[in-house]
């Protein structure tokens, strides 16, 4: 048995995820499969680094030093073969927060943000907040049941001359797919061309599945790196999403300054305390636990893949490179998003993210999270089928 197999109650913890369906859905009672954290507990290491702070009794202005700075370093270097300079590091509570100092920093109201739909919402909810136009260049599902990248439509984006940030999702977020050194390439070579700055949110980066590595756009070649901002987080890998702490890597130092201006603007400067220390925690101790975790995400992936070839082929799924995020393709049933989710909510008792809250080129896709034990991804799969079989 895994320690994954444990089922923890999560209701009554104020869980957005368990305890805030009737809010979002409407409805009570569903199982939840939708937004990204998991049902797993955390490093064991982690929770001692918790608790150690909380007996210490004391929570005043925290500001990570070299134990931090060493700490994400090392995990960088071992997990995914690249060196940083911890000169390049600030902090953020998260990165949508960060992607929101950064589209504030780097783009000005008449200017505009590319983004790649589908893709994780937020990218494009947030630039339209900050009342930027957004270009969609929208991804391409090849005949391999693959997304690629429509690089003439990217380059028609990015030189158009009011166009300033594009914002990179790596690994990508619905789809899971990890873009390859090669495609990351051309993004880079075309933004360098253009004068475009890079925000890479790789939050979903040291979730890698089936033998798939991650390579950071910024770790390609030192003029990329100069115009990227990097996003990382312990908050995916090892569910800390609640604890609030995030990295953001920008080597550039002029756009460093110009980050760090808009920080100081918000009062985003530092982060909080018990999150500081499960990050570092998580960097320094977690990684036999992750090493865990990454086989058992896999068996998931499988265990649905085989469900619904038996038990509705017709809903077809896109194997994830990375991530606990599942992207089903639920096109051939010929129901509307709204319908689907209909069917999912009332019939089938189940949430999950419904495809066009990623972009319209997502409509008839569902988004299902699988970080959870194999009992619920079941319980899951045999509520799905019920509903969309309805
Ligand atoms: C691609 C991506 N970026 C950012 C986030 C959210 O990050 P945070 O909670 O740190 O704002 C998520 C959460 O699902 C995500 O998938």
């Amino acid at each position: 048995m895994s320690r994954f197999d444990k089922v923890i109650n999560r209701k009554q913890t104020d869980s957005v995820k368990w305890d805030y369906t009737k809010k979002i859905f409407g409805v009570e009672n569903v199982l939840p499969m939708w937004v990204a954290d998991m049902d797993f507990s955390v490093p064991e290491e982690v929770t001692a680094a918790l608790h150690s702070r909380v007996d210490h009794g004391i929570f005043g202005y925290t500001m990570p030093g070299t134990n931090m700075e060493k700490a994400v370093q090392s995990w960088l270097k071992k997990r995914h073969s690249w060196e940083i300079d911890t000169q390049t590091i600030t902090y953020s509570p998260g990165i949508v927060t960060a992607i929101s100092l950064a589209i504030h920093a780097f783009t000005s109201h008449d200017e505009k943000i590319v983004v790649q739909p589908p893709v994780y919402y937020p990218f494009f909810e947030i630039a339209q907040k900050h009342e930027r136009e957004v270009l969609f260049n929208k991804l391409i599902l090849n005949e391999d049941f693959r997304y690629e990248i429509d690089y003439d439509d990217l380059e028609a984006k990015l030189s158009d001359e009011k166009t300033k940030l594009f914002i990179l999702c790596n690994p990508h977020n619905p789809s899971g797919r990890v873009w390859s050194r090669e495609e990351l390439t051309k993004i880079g070579d075309l933004c360098i061309k253009h004068n475009v700055t890079i925000i890479s949110d790789d939050i979903h980066s040291d979730l890698l599945l089936f033998g798939n590595s991650y390579t950071p756009i910024a770790s390609i070649r030192e003029d990329i790196a100069k115009q990227t901002v990097t996003c990382i987080a312990p908050s995916k890998t090892f569910n800390l999403a609640g604890l609030q702490a995030s990295l953001v890597l920008i080597p550039n130092d002029s756009l460093k300054r110009r980050y760090h201006d808009v920080q100081q603007l918000f009062g985003l400067l530092s982060i909080n305390t018990l999150g500081a220390d499960a990050m570092e925690a998580a960097y320094s101790y977690g990684e036999r636990w992750l090493d865990e975790l990454l086989p058992y995400l896999e068996e998931n992936v499988v265990i649905i893949e085989d469900y619904l070839k038996e038990h509705l082929p017709e809903v077809k799924v896109m194997r994830p490179e990375a991530t606990y995020l599942v992207w089903l393709d639920a096109r051939s049933l010929n129901k509307t998003d709204k319908e689907l989710q209909e069917l999912l909510l009332k019939k089938g008792k189940v949430a999950l993210h419904i495809g066009s809250k990623f972009w319209e080129n997502g409509e008839g896709f569902l988004r299902m999270n699988i970080a959870c034990p194999k009992s619920t991804i079941i319980e899951g799969m045999e509520r799905l089928v019920t509903a969309l079989k309805a």
